[in-house]
């Protein structure tokens, strides 16, 4: 991909299944890969697979749900490795409950970290960016945001906001060097599946359930991924922005 050498990349959830194979991805293309996760062990174990092959990458371990601890993150990712000019937005998490079901404690957790955390990794990285002269973002939604999905309101709730977001700030920083685009994934073989799976009365017909809802007939693997997300972060996308892109299989058709 053009452009990518040496670049500063932030990836959020970074230690997780999709977010793994991005900042490998992103290491293979040259890149300096800040890979923040709340997780220590599991940024880690990213890191030494990314260092083991031969690239550049560091572990930050960082709730994006706290400011201040963001704040600080991104000012020692800048110390260690330069202006980041690439901010992967992918770390979330979610629980499978029909609406009515849930309580508005839960609500506040998933609201804390799928969309209150996207907005403090914008805040605090964006004027980085533009320090730096421009840069991309990328945010992860879910074909949920598009949609909508039974069991997931308020997850899809934070990912439509998230879609919203990304199409406010693609306008407001059009000026200033930075793009910003979606990408929405559909039904992955990750934690996050396996997470909302176990919390349906039958798991496995759940998730034989989106995979029979797939048109390509299988559920995704975090490799369908980056390939997108290093091209939306490349010289290759400088006049796309504000754009929502479905890597589900077809799951989606959008127009
Ligand atoms: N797996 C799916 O089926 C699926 C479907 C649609 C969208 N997505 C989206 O893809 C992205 C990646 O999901 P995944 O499947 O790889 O999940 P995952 O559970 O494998 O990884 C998520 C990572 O985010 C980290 N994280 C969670 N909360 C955090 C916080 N507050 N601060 C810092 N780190 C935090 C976790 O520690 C974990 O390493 C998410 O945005 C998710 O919503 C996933």
């Amino acid at each position: 991909m053009k452009g990518l050498d040496s670049k500063v990349v932030i990836v959020t959830g970074g230690g997780g299944g999709i977010g793994r194979a991005i900042c490998q991805r992103f290491a293979t293309e040259g890149s300096k890969v800040a890979v923040l996760d709340r997780d220590q062990a599991a940024a880690q174990a990213t890191v030494d697979k990314i260092v083991g092959a031969g690239g550049t990458a560091i572990a930050y371990t960082a709730d994006i749900t706290n400011y201040q601890a963001i704040a600080d993150t991104a000012e020692a990712i800048t110390n260690d490795l330069g202006l980041p000019t690439v901010l992967v937005n992918n770390a979330a998490f979610d629980r499978f409950m029909p609406f009515l079901k849930t309580e508005p404690s839960q609500w506040d957790q998933l609201i804390a970290v799928n969309l209150t955390g996207a907005l403090n990794m914008h805040h605090v990285v964006l004027p980085l960016m533009i320090e730096a002269g421009g840069g991309k973002v990328i945010n992860i939604a879910s074909d949920a945001a598009r949609v909508g999905s039974s069991g997931e309101a308020v997850y899809a709730a934070c990912k439509a906001g998230l879609v919203g977001l990304s199409k406010t700030l693609a306008r407001e920083l059009a000026g200033k060097g930075v793009n910003v685009n979606v990408v929405c994934p559909g039904p992955t073989d990750t934690a996050l599946l396996k997470d909302v799976a176990s919390t349906a009365s039958n798991p496995d017909k759940l998730v034989e359930a989106f995979r029979r809802a797939i048109p390509l007939g299988r559920i995704a693997q975090p490799d369908d991924y980056p390939g997108i997300i290093a091209m939306l972060a490349s010289d290759d996308a400088n006049f796309i922005t504000g754009q929502v892109i479905s890597v589900s299989g077809g799951l989606t058709m959008a127009g």
